[in-house]
């Protein structure tokens, strides 16, 4: 079979002056893809800015052949989102892909997260997401095609200690993800989410001899497949790490059912309630119901 191919589909890629942006970048600008690097370049808790990283990438994909534009604004606000789409439309016309990878860290144990610790990273990761994926929904629903990949995390898909900004946010994408799919649908628009696991500046001191097995760009792959037009896949979540893939999903259990449910008949029902033999996966929210529907006739 050939190899996969961007013959000029256009891809914003936020956050990729370093780390795994980057190396998404560098991956499918090396297959063809027209790329926005947008990054602001600040710390990983989100202070500072530094202008040049973007560009530094910029400057490499072109060094090795391929073409891209540098954006410098920040993910978190609606205008930055705009202009970032608008940098895509300038340079290139349109936009095909958005991969929301921009991201930073405020760690601390809920005890102790203050605002100031909690509304950034919201900004970056959520709100971030909603800020540059809204205007290029805009220009794919009206030409039927588009391709969505956010930047989840196992942090939030099933918990870690201090992190319940980045957690909130994390699973905030698999939420939007999930809408997006469905949205998406009839206009040729797929959106995915990753959990990530890779050695970056975000993530070297916590990994220990484990990093050296996970370089940023064994994820891109992934990223990059999911943002092929070849790839069918939408409304689903993939850990990726170190060379393994592998889909991660949100499943229900049958359940107890009465119709005479009080506190005391779940008490003593519980183990039912929380049996995970022949749980289903629903594709959505009518599947959902429909689970209801079967348990309740
Ligand atoms: P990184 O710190 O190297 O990359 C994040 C990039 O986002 C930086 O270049 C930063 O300048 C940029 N950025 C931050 N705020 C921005 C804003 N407001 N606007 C535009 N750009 C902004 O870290 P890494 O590891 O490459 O992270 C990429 C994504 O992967 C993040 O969303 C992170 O939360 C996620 N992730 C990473 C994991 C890992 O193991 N490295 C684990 C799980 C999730």
């Amino acid at each position: 079979m050939s190899d996969l191919g961007f013959d000029g589909k256009v891809a914003i890629i936020t956050g990729a002056g370093g780390g795994l942006g980057r190396q998404h970048a560098l991956m499918m600008a090396a297959r063809g893809a027209l790329i926005v690097v947008n990054d602001l370049g600040g710390a990983v808790d989100g202070s500072g800015s530094d202008k040049g990283a973007a560009q530094l990438v910029v400057d490499e994909i072109k060094a090795a052949g391929g073409d891209a534009v540098a954006n410098t604004d920040s993910v978190a606000t609606a205008e930055g989102g705009e202009s970032i789409v608008q940098t895509a439309v300038d340079a290139f016309g349109t936009v095909d892909i958005v991969v929301n990878n921009a991201g930073i860290l405020r760690d601390k144990s809920f005890h102790n997260m203050t605002p100031d610790l909690v509304d950034p990273v919201l900004d970056v990761h959520l709100r971030g997401a909603f800020n540059v994926t809204g205007p290029a929904w805009k220009i794919m629903r009206e030409k039927s095609y588009g391709r969505i990949v956010s930047t989840s995390s196992a942090a939030g898909i099933f918990g870690n200690f201090g992190q319940a900004n980045y957690g909130a946010a994390k699973m905030g994408l698999v939420g939007f993800t999930n809408v997006l799919a469905v949205e998406g649908a009839k206009y040729n628009v797929r959106a995915n989410a990753i959990a990530p696991l890779a050695f970056t500046r975000m993530t070297e001191d916590l990994l220990g001899p484990l990093g050296e097995k996970l370089q940023p760009e064994l994820v891109s792959p992934l990223v990059t497949y999911l943002a092929h037009e070849s790839c069918e896949s939408t409304g689903r979540v993939y850990s990726v790490g170190g060379g393994r893939v592998a889909e991660v999903f949100i499943a229900e259990c049958q359940g107890y059912t009465s119709d005479a449910l009080t506190p005391e008949s779940l008490r003593d029902n519980w183990d039912t309630v929380t049996d995970q033999t022949d749980y289903e996966v629903p594709a959505a929210l009518a599947q959902e119901t429909a689970m209801f529907l079967k348990a309740l006739s």
